[in-house]
């Protein structure tokens, strides 16, 4: 595998609308994104994603972007922007952003052109389909509901959208088309971007035959997934677009890759390929039913380290995965990976030291590094997200009460990750001296990073910790290079792993204990106690030397072995 910049790197995410408000106007903005660079500094983080601050109308929270050169007024100008940019780098950190080029906004002036004119270059951008007797070329559903086509005015053609029908899906298969998107991406990394995150690229290729599939849901449709499932010949788009952008730039690119095929993890993410890095989802598609949320899973122990340690251990000598617990479309990682019992600052520390250690790079979610929580709603009312209102509306017509609906919202909404960030327990969490956009999640009285900044034990300082000894040069090589090996697998409710260099022979274990009974792990070769996360280094440091680590409930340990 080749040395790359970013290999050894911890991400942080942003959602920019919900992070740090400087106007009052209860929206977060680039100047409080700048008033936290040092906060950012100090948790270890060195790449920090956005997500979108372009100009959108925010049907899909900026995933509907307008112009691809502006940034929308509600999160600053381009100067701001710019000063962003340098301050993140005075600071020795990187800044990425998002790309989101599968769709564009239906305010985008190329969708104005072509709706004016359905003969126009710029019509040619998009999928403009006949229909048959006017009804949409297939039966498609997009994926936040109802039919994929919506009619293009005055004509007998419909346009895709695989999103929301203000989303319009733009043709990658037009050149034209595609070098407008090359000089965009290639405008930004002149501005000295270190790279992208890649929003939804999979559905760039998509059988373009469109025809009806076998109906799957009681609105008559059929998921617009098969599409995408069927079509051949993605990694031709996607080594243009890497050759044309970022390679010359040697920047990096995270894809947020679903429904990829297995047999190419190497083409996607091997030394030479299409991108650098991509999200493992495996996890978080654990319990994921094809009804929709009202049918979900809630996440079982077992199944769940062994979905990890499999996208683990395929990636050998591959490549690396970007490991998240949440991000602003996935429930906190909290509330959805600890049992009841664990959701607490031990159990948080907990889950944080698993994941922190797997092979690939980590990318920390705001609000995560202080164990943020789901928020519970009382109303569907309260919620803004999309696709939240899709799914409950599906659980309703598929005959749960309101109070199920609303239960599946709280498990599973995309808002449970975009309540605004918790900086203090004073009003509105120090978030926005305004009313938020969105409305807190009111246990910030308790969870918010001020109250946490000067305790020892807090979860924030624990993510500190995390990352320094991840980024210990003695240890650094092994983290972010050594293999993956599963370590006692046998035990129930054990999570735990070495990460062993295959050159220096370092081998360091992570162990943890998801049970509900004290552990007795027998371990020969426990040289150092290089973490707890509840301060037993002392207690631990003995037990190896007796050849055992016992690990009591929710408690968890980083180890370095003899070689
Ligand atoms: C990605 C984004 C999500 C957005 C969708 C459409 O999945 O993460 O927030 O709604 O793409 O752009
Ligand atoms: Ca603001």
């Amino acid at each position: 595998m080749k040395k790359r910049w970013w290999n050894d790197k911890i991400a942080y995410q942003i959602y920019p609308k919900s992070f740090c408000d400087s106007n009052g106007d209860g929206i977060g903005d680039i100047p409080g994104i700048i008033s936290k660079l040092d906060y950012l500094k100090d948790l270890g983080v060195d790449i920090i994603w956005l997500s979108p601050v372009y100009k959108s109308p925010f049907v899909d929270q900026g995933y509907d972007i307008a112009d691809y050169y502006a940034i929308g007024e509600e999160f600053g100008t381009m100067e701001e922007f710019d000063l962003l940019l340098a301050e993140t780098k005075k600071r020795g950190m990187y800044l990425i952003m998002d790309l989101v080029v599968n769709h564009c906004s239906d305010q985008h002036v190329w969708f104005q052109k072509a709706l004016a004119d359905p003969e126009s270059e710029e019509a040619g951008y998009f999928w403009f389909v006949k229909g048959e007797n006017g009804a949409p070329p297939s039966n498609i559903r997009s994926y936040f509901g109802g039919s994929a086509w919506e009619p293009v005015p005055g004509t007998d053609k419909f346009y895709l959208h695989m999103f929301a029908k203000e989303q319009p899906d733009l043709n990658w298969e037009n050149p034209k088309l595609r070098q407008k998107i090359f000089d965009m991406v290639n405008w930004w990394l002149d501005k000295g971007l270190a790279g992208f995150r890649i929003d939804a690229i999979i559905n760039i290729k998509k059988t373009s035959s469109f025809f009806s599939y076998p109906v799957d849901g009681p609105d008559g449709l059929s998921a617009c997934a098969h599409m995408v499932d069927e079509a051949q010949g993605i990694g031709d788009l996607l080594q243009e677009l890497k050759h044309e952008t970022f390679e010359k730039y040697d920047a990096f690119t995270v894809g947020e890759v679903f429904n990829m095929k297995p047999q190419e993890l190497e083409e996607f993410v091997g030394d030479e390929g299409h991108f650098s890095s991509m999200f493992d989802f495996a996890a978080h598609q654990l319990g994921e039913s094809e009804k929709g949320w009202y049918d979900s899973k809630d996440v079982e122990f077992a199944a769940w380290r062994e979905t990890v340690f499999a996208a683990q251990e395929k990636m050998h000598g591959i490549g690396l995965l970007s490991n998240i617990i949440e991000n602003h479309d996935e429930p906190r990682g909290a509330s959805h990976y600890l049992p009841l019992r664990a959701q607490n600052e031990l159990g948080k520390k907990m889950l944080a030291t698993t994941f922190m250690f797997l092979r690939g790079i980590p990318f920390i979610y705001q609000g995560q590094e202080i164990g943020m929580t789901n928020c519970r709603r009382n109303d569907i009312s309260e919620y803004d997200d999309i696709s939240t209102h899709d799914q409950y509306n599906l659980a309703l017509r598929s005959g749960c009460t309101k109070e199920q609906a609303l239960r599946c919202c709280y498990d599973y909404s995309r808002d449970n990750g975009r309540t605004p960030m918790h900086w203090t327990g004073g009003e509105n969490a120090g978030f926005t001296t305004g009313k938020p956009w969105l409305a807190l999640n009111p246990n910030y009285t308790e969870i918010n990073a001020a109250e946490q900044e000067n305790r020892p034990d807090s979860v924030l300082n624990y993510y500190r910790k995390l990352t320094a000894l991840r980024k210990q040069e003695a240890y650094r090589e092994t983290f972010t290079y050594g293999k993956f090996v599963p370590a006692f697998e046998k035990e129930e409710g054990i999570f735990a792993y070495i990460r062993e260099n295959e050159e220096s022979g370092q081998r360091i274990l992570i162990a943890a204990n998801f049970g509900t009974e004290i552990a007795t792990l027998h371990l020969c070769g426990g040289r150092e106690v290089l973490l707890s996360n509840c301060g037993k280094e002392a207690e631990y440091q003995a037990d190896i030397k007796g050849g055992k680590l016992t690990l009591d409930s929710c408690e968890s340990a980083v180890i370095l072995l003899w070689a």
